[in-house]
């Protein structure tokens, strides 16, 4: 009988067929998939953890102690059976028996064979689709359960590799198509993983070996599709743990996909691709766990002819080799001698970077790697070369089909290299990737910089979906936090807030408290102040001082809202720091006694007589930035702020002749940085700079703790601070230590609320329009700045809308977020858009003359 319908070849992993609602999805897709007309074949892997146990049953039959691993993998088994409603002893039995055997062989004989390991390590597949088979049937899909060692043979290739590592061909297979026809079942179901050898024993293809399965499977069907079911719904543009902005992607080329997998994306096993692609069929790559979503479709012709750049990711672990030789210089032959040591070991290069008289090599992580076999290379190079082995590098990779067109776009990103020295740079030659290597501590932390800088979501993007942060749960608590975040505790007192016709910030003092508390209680500090630039709303100010911060001030008026909303407010409590002010405020705040920050030398030179008997602190330009923009990275060499070095002797020259008192020195060099030693190294920059200055006492470190953002920042560990804080104290007890943060004290505490004016669709985009936009909240348009924003009035309906949200404002950066999952939404709604506290309200203006949000407290 020869059946005309097409197949489907779908592929489970371990996390997708460990429980009945693994199943229920799985026999529901499979039933969408007959309804469509075709044939579905299932491929799937052993229950999750179940592979490990079959290594560690090998392990522990060696030392004749297999029993407990055993009736582990019995209990699994027979748990997921019972939760099935199956038999599962009478199911299994011959399987668990086959296992016993084995094992007590093992034991008995103390040798593991390939041979033996590969029938062990096969029971896993063998007995899941077991189980799965007798289910669907159960259930009533009529689903035929194929020996996959019967369909799939493995290749000869050496001894050890031809059972645990085997190849299989994969050209079309009219045979199994003709014999699969004969069983009549519109549904089969077999093993990843397994292939038989041709003596008829069992050979296993690798772990990860069941997406080769299937993509064989779907070669030799010629399927009309392959679908990867996963835990994940698909590529995404960086691994999301780095980044929770990381999107998902929703079509690749089969280059880039192979790419991505064999630069360790974890997806998808690099080899599951080349079947697939030798025979044009498509791929999907979906997730069990949220099957509505469409994942990444795989294909020759992704939907986006033009290039580029869809991830950005990182690899631990490298390692370089240089190799110095001036008489390199016009010769010929160098490389070939300089490449042979490693074909000779047996060592496979990644990436090569030339230069007239060097060479520089990167090694990929590899437990063959040993350092005895190091040892060697290294000396057989030294024969020919000066060399340098530099170990615990990182390679981060910018990947996407003609990257090399795109570099003009990386531009503004570039200077992200300005605080990460590169060790090598490569072009991949199929001009997939550009890689950087640098040093392993600052790999996690480039690749999340790059990417949240260029990956950028476009209207009407078919290349990139809602980001990991979107999907996780449709929830957008903030990942670090255990507990929901306030707005969300609090969601019916925002909705009865929400004015019906005009925008509202809205500040939960309790999250201020919590956060102004944090600071003021860090045992190492002596003086903490809270940025008032960030949020000068009277009652944020006022909870801020309560829980014992000063106020830091730029401006005059500052200092006056700090003191009108904080009557009893003593000159002690407040910190000055302007910047490029005039006369008039420098002598107005000396005349009133607050503490005074000079970041230039004008002052001192040309209104010394104001200073006569002020003590002053200095603000110095370390000229390292740092933030999570440009805009906010206040040192460096072109930075407005801050003495440079060269003009420290004449500061302190005029500041003695005026007769002023340098008691403190400061340093901020950018807002928005996570890294705890960040204030380390401003602490040390200053005690240095403090020696000469004998009555310097305080060291200000400045503001700039970073929060949870959507793209970029996480929130600083306050612990990790106060022991920084605490070392530099004990190594520098004659100081005291202040901190002056803004946006730490603020940002989470602040939502904005909109309603919803209009939607608009088009056929290719979603527009939600809310009645205010970057007259409230310019940062999205002048940083970049990620907001997460929910629809408060359906909050956790189901997101089936992917939607740029958008303001009333004539200028297209008038775009609060772009590409973003939200429900279906309606005019009227209340849209709620978080970490508005900081930098929000007090950089609002009233363009187009329309009035920005309002404030108020809860
Ligand atoms: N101290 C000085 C001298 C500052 O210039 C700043 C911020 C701070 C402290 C407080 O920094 P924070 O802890 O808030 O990061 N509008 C930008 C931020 C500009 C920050 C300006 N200076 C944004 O929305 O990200």
């Amino acid at each position: 009988m020869t059946n005309t319908q097409t197949w489907i070849v779908l592929k489970f992993g371990g996390t997708s067929v460990k429980s009945l609602a693994d199943w229920r999805v799985i026999s529901k897709q499979v039933t969408a998939r007959l309804e469509a007309g075709h044939r579905a074949l299932i491929v799937h892997s052993a229950l999750s953890g179940i592979s490990d146990a079959l290594e560690d049953l090998v392990i522990a039959a060696l030392e004749n102690e297999a029993e407990p691993v055993l009736a582990a993998i019995r209990a699994r088994h027979l748990d997921l059976a019972s939760e099935m409603e199956l038999d599962g002893a009478a199911l299994l039995d011959s399987y668990f028996t086959g296992l016993e055997r084995l094992s007590a062989g093992i034991s008995l004989t103390g040798d593991a064979s390939p041979r033996l390991r590969a029938r062990i390590m096969a029971h896993g597949e063998l007995m899941a689709t077991t189980l799965g088979a007798a289910w669907l049937n159960k259930t009533g899909l009529q689903a035929h359960w194929l020996d996959a060692r019967t369909a799939l043979q493995a290749l000869p290739s050496d001894p050890v590799s031809s059972y645990l590592n085997a190849d299989c061909a994969y050209d079309t297979d009219t045979a199994l198509q003709a014999r699969l026809d004969d069983t009549g079942a519109p549904v089969v179901i077999t093993q990843g993983f397994i292939a038989g050898r041709e003596d008829g024993d069992t050979a296993i293809l690798g772990r990860g070996g069941s997406d080769t399965s299937a993509a064989y499977f779907a070669a030799k069907l010629n399927a009309d599709r392959l679908e990867i079911w996963t835990d994940v719904p698909g590529f995404f543009s960086a691994d999301p743990r780095l980044t929770g902005s990381a999107r998902q992607i929703r079509a690749l080329s089969y280059e880039e996909a192979q790419e991505l997998a064999s630069m360790g994306a974890g997806v998808l096993h690099p080899r599951a691709i080349a079947p697939v692609r030798k025979a044009g069929i498509a791929m999907q790559v979906l997730c069990t766990h949220q099957p509505e979503l469409d994942g990444t479709r795989i294909q020759a012709t992704p939907s986006e002819d033009a290039p580029r750049l869809k991830a950005v990711s990182v690899k631990h672990g490298v390692r370089l080799f240089t190799l110095d030789n001036d008489g390199m210089w016009r010769t010929s032959g160098f490389l070939a001698k300089a490449f042979e040591p490693f074909a000779q070991h047996g060592v496979s290069i990644d990436l090569v970077s030339t230069s007239e008289t060097s060479v520089t090599l990167s090694l990929d992580e590899d437990p063959a790697l040993t350092p005895e076999v190091l040892d060697r290379l290294r000396s057989d190079l030294e024969a020919i070369a000066r060399v340098e082995l530099i170990e615990d590098c990182a390679a981060v990779s910018l990947v996407g089909r003609g990257v090399r067109a795109l570099l003009a776009q990386f531009g503004p990103a570039m200077e992200a290299f300005a605080h990460y020295p590169v060790r090598l740079v490569s072009q991949a030659a199929n001009d997939l990737n550009l890689t950087v290597v640098v040093d392993g501590d600052q790999g996690k932390a480039l690749c999340r910089r790059l990417h949240d800088q260029l990956i950028q979501p476009k209207p009407r993007d078919v290349t990139f979906g809602p980001s990991w942060r979107e999907l996780q749960a449709q929830a957008v608590d903030t990942p670090s936090a255990s507990s929901p975040v306030w707005w969300r505790t609090k969601r019916q007192a925002l909705l009865d807030l929400c004015p019906a016709d005009s925008a509202l910030y809205v500040y939960d003092l309790e999250t201020v408290k919590a956060r102004a508390s944090a600071i003021s209680g860090l045992k190492n500090l002596d003086r903490g102040w809270y940025a008032m630039k960030a949020n000068h709303q009277p009652d944020v100010i006022r909870t801020a001082v309560e829980a014992g911060l000063g106020v830091e001030c730029v401006s005059m008026a500052e200092v006056h809202a700090a003191r009108a909303a904080v009557p009893d407010l003593g000159p002690d409590r407040i910190l000055f720091t302007p910047n490029f002010a005039s006369r008039a405020e420098y002598a107005e705040a000396i005349e009133m006694g607050v503490h005074l920050t000079l970041d230039g030398l004008h002052p001192l030179r040309h209104w010394s007589e104001i200073f006569a008997g002020a003590e002053i602190t200095l603000r110095i330009n370390p000229q390292r930035p740092e933030g999570h923009h440009k805009h906010v990275r206040t040192a460096g060499p072109e930075a407005k702020f801050g003495l440079h070095a060269d003009e420290l002797p004449e500061a302190i020259d005029l500041a003695r002749k005026a007769g002023a008192i340098i008691t403190g020195l400061h340093v901020h060099s950018g807002s928005g940085i996570s890294d705890p030693e960040h204030w380390r190294r401003v602490g040390l920059f200053l005690t240095e700079t403090a020696r000469d200055l004998p009555d310097v006492k305080i060291l200000d470190l400045g503001g700039g703790l970073g929060v949870d953002e959507a793209s970029g920042p996480r929130r600083i560990d306050t612990d990790a601070l106060d022991v920084m804080l605490g070392e530099l104290k004990t190594a520098y007890p004659n100081y005291q230590l202040w901190l002056e943060p803004g946006r730490f004290i603020v940002a989470e505490s602040g939502v904005l609320l909109a309603r919803v004016n209009q939607v608009k669709h088009t056929p290719d985009a979603r527009f939600i329009g809310i009645n205010t936009g970057m007259n409230s909240l310019i940062r999205p348009a002048l940083y970049g700045a990620r907001h997460d924003i929910v629809n408060l009035t359906r909050l956790d309906e189901p997101m089936d809308w992917v939607a740029d949200i958008v303001g009333p404002i004539c200028e297209t950066a008038d775009r609060l977020g772009a590409q973003r999952l939200m429900p279906h939404t309606e005019e009227g709604d209340i849209i709620l858009i978080g970490n508005g506290g900081a930098y929000g309200r007090v950089m609002a203006s009233t363009y187009n003359l329309r009035q920005p949000a309002g404030e108020a407290v809860i």
